[in-house]
């Protein structure tokens, strides 16, 4: 029996942070095996917020890093930019057609926009038509991510059905989320949700002088024993069991804890960043693995395009 189909994306906007790696990127290198799999450097979503060409290129290889520093097989996995397969935007604009304003401004990352005032790119407010055409095109079974993205995996969801429908065809097969309980929102250091924009992120692939000042800064109250913000980026890194000792022991010293979790983060991230900067040394490998990856990933989004023209009555 063929195996089921996963994938997922990171787009190229930074550097990611331990909530990206628990929440979504350890589920890749963990399930990597047992699925066909199929991870994209999402640079035409990162468009949005990139727009300078260097720092584009600059976050695509860096995304590529990312992935291959944190297990990524290139033998096993298809590893693929979403602009090398222009299959993607041409499917999004299928899905623009058949989608309304009204339908599209219920998202939540459109609603937050629009609350905080701000003018949003087009691109912005099509942004899940995009994301439905990344997932759809490779009759996807399964799309590891945190909790943030599932509304984007329903309107995925919502958007394959609608075509079918309207098409009378059955083209598109209906995804599901993979959001794994306890890591789905992974707290920052101020105790609201990790994110590239909040600022209060904890790099995957941090200095220890990073590590140190981060921790450092992590927010605590003093109405308990427990530094609950402490704890709950500890969890991360050792078995709660281990942790009840440690924090019965040291209750109330957060100083001792918050020393504690940096050599248990730092423990973790050394071997993770050596791997990084090794591959980083040869630019041309990670190169010919986008180019290979591109060339696979094309094979199959190119026939699932070429059915939904055949069903629109373009082909
Ligand atoms: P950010 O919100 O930091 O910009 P991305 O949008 O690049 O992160 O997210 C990449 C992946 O990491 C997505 O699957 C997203 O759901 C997941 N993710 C992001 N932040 C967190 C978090 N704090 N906890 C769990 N998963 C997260
Ligand atoms: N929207 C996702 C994020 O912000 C990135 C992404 C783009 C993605 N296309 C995807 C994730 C397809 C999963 C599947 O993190």
């Amino acid at each position: 029996m063929s195996k089921k189909i996963l994938l997922s994306g990171v787009k190229p906007t930074g550097r990611p942070h331990i909530g990206n790696y628990f929440g979504a990127m350890k589920q890749f290198a963990d399930l990597q095996n047992d699925y066909e799999c199929y991870f994209m450097i999402a640079d035409y979503h990162a468009l949005n917020h990139i727009q300078n060409a260097n720092d584009m290129k600059e976050n695509i290889f860096g995304v590529a890093l990312d992935y291959l520093a944190i297990g990524l097989d290139p033998e096993k996995v298809t590893i693929f930019k979403q602009s090398d397969v222009s299959a993607h935007t041409e499917l999004a604009w299928m899905f623009d057609s058949i989608t309304t304003m009204p339908y599209l401004m219920r998202a939540h990352a459109f609603k937050d926009a629009e609350a905080k005032n701000k003018e949003i790119s087009v691109g912005t407010f099509n942004y899940p038509m995009l994301m439905a055409a990344d997932i759809l095109l490779y009759d996807t079974d399964v799309v590891p991510v945190g909790q943030d993205q599932k509304q984007h995996i329903e309107i995925t969801r919502d958007t394959a059905e609608k075509f079918n429908h309207t098409f009378g065809a059955d083209v598109f097969k209906l995804p599901n989320p993979l959001i794994v309980e306890g890591v789905a929102t992974v707290p920052g250091i101020d105790g609201q949700k990790m994110s590239k924009s909040y600022n209060n992120t904890i790099p995957l692939f941090a200095t220890d002088e990073e590590i140190e000042k981060q921790v450092m800064s992590i927010v605590t109250d003093s109405s308990g024993g427990r530094p609950e913000n402490v704890y709950a980026i500890h969890k991360l890194f050792r078995a709660e069991a281990e942790l009840a000792s440690l924090y019965e022991e040291k209750k109330g010293k957060y100083k001792d804890l918050k020393e504690a979790l940096i050599e248990d983060i730092k423990a973790f991230i050394a071997p993770l960043r050596a791997r990084r900067e090794a591959l980083a040394a040869d630019p041309s490998a990670v190169e010919r693995i986008l180019v290979d990856g591109a060339a696979r990933a094309n094979i199959r989004a190119s026939a699932k395009l070429a059915d939904a023209k055949r069903a629109i009555g373009v082909l």
